[in-house]
């Protein structure tokens, strides 16, 4: 229950001192939840006094908090320094041997994990496997000589293109076993960008799917990456997972099955020794512009932090059941479904489909049946899930549920709230977990058992993890004032680099501001010292020389009844200099009008201030996303502005979104 009554701000808060360079905020929202003394006194960490404890004394010694943590896994050798840092550059855990498959798999097969599922698997059509920890590990342990068979050797870049299938999982971690850097390209990516993405990192295998099951369908994966091939000289081979009835071509020399290889491989193989710092993983991300940027993460600092967030942030006991509906292609995929759950010996929910596949309860469904007790998902299907009606969930029992989590942006109070209604039925704390491809585990997010949460903030950064919000000139704000989100020292996680370009990682991340990591987010810091993330700063709206977060005034709009998504732009303006253009897609049951475009405009204006109000609202049907479920703003400006895409589009998931806005009348 909430402690304090909601209350709307209807007053604008300037608050910044620094004009052009500061972003204003506007959103004031008073809602807290603290946790049940239930949840907290079963909970890892049980009360603020205690995070605020480890927060202080990782603060104080960082090398001891780090070093702690790592002393819990098995080194083939110890490190002689827990950090060395040469700005921008680190190394964590130096001159330590390790092997981040060991630890996520063998020594659980050491335990009386063995025979506990590590992965119970759902088909789209409904079809089951579950794998133990025993059996994981003799599948991770064959592919890991069939790799070596074919060549592999540790530092070499494998590119894995699959869909959500448990062989995906069983690639990931086979690399790691033998030292090779993964680099997973997410299956709904096209030919083109599966050349851009091997080329850049010179892989020397593709490890693939004939095809992958696709909302009762299938698509042909095979044929995608043999067009995409044809363009990568460093591709020796390709190994084929049979999942679908796709008609493929084998060619000879080059194509493998990968059930042919597994037949002729050993159960048992010998975990590389691999330093600290070897590679691990190259994950593309899109920048804002040019081609995607190669994040380099390696293996004993991203070990620590990733078993560690997940650890205290999931509140992970070994009865859970964990469903992170990621995708394997994305960084959550990576460190919060293999690698942070593997690490603490957890049992994951792992589906292969879509959300809406037969129907719109499916996730409910799946959480019912299996019993599913955490469940962690995106703001992007929240929204979705409430504009295709609560009734959908409501149907089925969810009371498994203990903890509920998003990522991946801001998450808007209105949803944050039916959120924790409607699905976690008032009794489950809500984990929003800030954090990014780069940071390569979780920053900023509630301990479940100890933080008191408010809707819309991922509230405090972990311990060992110093953030702040600051002005352009680096000096810290004030309480309430909108500025730029930091993180001030360096962690174990973070990317160390991006894949052969020194360069573009020093300007990207290193050269806004001196001696601190730019996340290129917009935040403000309220007097609890939570952080609340504002957007994008490439994305921040000006309005009358008011620097305002996108998110901010899309919450505004998303607490409309009649709202289910909403994006913010400005765009030139004769007269005004800017202005505002939201992009509204409304519930189900709601016709959009012209009293509708009145009623948001003054919703706004109620709940922000008249300085907010829109300048124009244009309905879409839906709006343009990342294929991780992200607003693509940038090219909603360039549609407001001349009504044309000239940017690139190759991140774009449905082109059909783009045309339906473009038809769209202005008022
Ligand atoms: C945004 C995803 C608000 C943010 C793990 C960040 C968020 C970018 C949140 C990274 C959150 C992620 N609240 N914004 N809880 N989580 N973001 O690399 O803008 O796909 O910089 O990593 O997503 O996205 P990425």
């Amino acid at each position: 229950m909430a402690t304090e009554e909601t209350t709307s701000n209807a007053q604008h808060t300037e608050t910044s001192s620094s004009g052009e360079e500061s972003i204003s905020s506007v959103l004031s929202e008073k809602r807290k939840f603290p946790p049940s003394a239930e949840f907290s006194n079963n909970a890892h960490i049980s009360s603020m006094e205690e995070y605020e404890k480890l927060y202080a004394a990782a603060e104080a010694d960082p090398d001891a908090y780090w070093g702690g943590i790592a002393e819990q896994f098995h080194w083939f050798k110890k490190w002689d320094s827990v950090l060395e840092w040469n700005t921008p550059y680190a190394k964590w855990f130096n001159g330590g041997k390790t092997n981040i498959c060991y630890n996520a798999l063998d020594v659980h097969v050491n335990s009386w994990r063995k025979n506990k599922a590590a992965i119970i698997w759902e088909g789209e059509e409904g079809n089951q496997r579950v794998l133990t920890y025993g059996e994981l590990h003799r599948q991770v342990s064959k592919f890991a000589n069939v790799l070596k068979i074919a060549g592999i050797k540790p530092g070499d870049r494998v590119a894995i293109y699959m869909g959500m299938v448990p062989e995906l999982v069983i690639a990931v971690l086979a690399c790691a076993r033998v030292g090779a850097v993964h680099n997973v390209i997410f299956a709904g990516f096209s030919a083109h960008a599966i050349t851009e993405r091997v080329n850049d990192s010179r892989a020397k295998m593709v490890i693939c799917a004939d095809g992958t099951r696709r909302r009762g369908g299938s698509i042909n994966l095979k044929n995608i990456v043999d067009e995409a091939i044809v363009n990568t000289p460093s591709i020796r081979s390709v190994i084929v997972l049979k999942v679908t009835d796709e008609e493929i071509h084998m060619h000879n020399g080059m194509d493998h099955w990968w059930h042919d290889l597994m037949g002729l491989a050993a159960d048992e193989s010998e975990p590389a020794e691999l330093d600290a710092e070897h590679p691990l993983f190259v994950l593309y991300t899109s920048g804002s512009t040019g081609k995607p940027k190669g994040i380099l993460h390696t293996t004993a600092g991203y070990m620590v932090h990733a078993a560690s967030s997940f650890k205290y942030v999931f509140d992970i006991k070994d009865e859970d059941i964990y469903f992170c509906t990621a995708d394997v292609g994305w960084i959550t995929g990576h460190t919060y479904m293999i690698y942070g759950p593997m690490l603490n010996g957890a049992t994951i929910l792992m589906y292969e489909g879509a959300p809406n596949y037969p129907q719109w309860d499916r996730f409910w469904d799946i959480i019912n049946r299996h019993k599913v007790t955490i469940f962690y998902t995106a703001p992007t299907a929240i929204r979705a899930f409430i504009r295709a009606g609560n009734e959908w969930v409501t149907k089925h029992n969810l009371s498994s549920l203990r903890l509920l989590g998003t990522v991946g942006e801001p998450i808007n109070p209105e949803a944050w709230m039916w959120y924790q209604k409607v699905v976690g039925q008032e009794k489950c704390p809500i984990v929003d977990t800030w954090w990014q491809t780069e940071t390569g585990g979780i920053m900023v997010s509630p301990l479940p058992g100890a933080t008191p949460t408010k809707p819309g903030t991922a509230t405090r950064p972990l311990p060992g993890i110093m953030v702040d919000v600051v002005r352009k000139d680096g000096t810290p704000c004030e309480a309430n004032e909108g500025g730029y989100l930091v993180i001030k020292k360096p962690w174990p996680s973070m990317l160390r680099t991006i894949y052969g370009d020194n360069e573009r990682y020093e300007k990207t991340y290193w050269s806004e501001f001196h001696d601190m990591y730019f996340t290129g987010d917009g935040a403000r810091k309220d007097e609890d010292g939570y952080i609340w993330i504002m957007g994008r700063v490439d994305d921040v709206v000006n309005v009358s020389g008011h620097r305002l977060g996108t998110s901010e005034v899309e919450s505004a709009l998303v607490s409309h009844e009649a709202v289910a998504e909403a994006a913010v732009v400005s765009r030139p303006d004769e007269l005004k200099g800017n202005a505002l253009v939201a992009f509204v897609t409304l519930k189900d049951e709601y016709v959009g009008d012209m009293t509708l475009r009145e009623a948001l405009r003054n919703h706004v204006a109620k709940e922000i201030g008249p300085i907010a109000k829109p300048d124009e609202i244009r309905w879409a049907k839906g709006l343009p996303k990342t294929r991780s479920g992200k607003i693509m703003r940038r090219l909603l400006r360039e549609l407001a502005t001349s009504n044309e895409i000239k940017g690139d589009v190759t991140t774009l998931e449905d082109f059909g979104v783009l045309e339906n806005l473009r038809d769209q009348e202005n008022d």
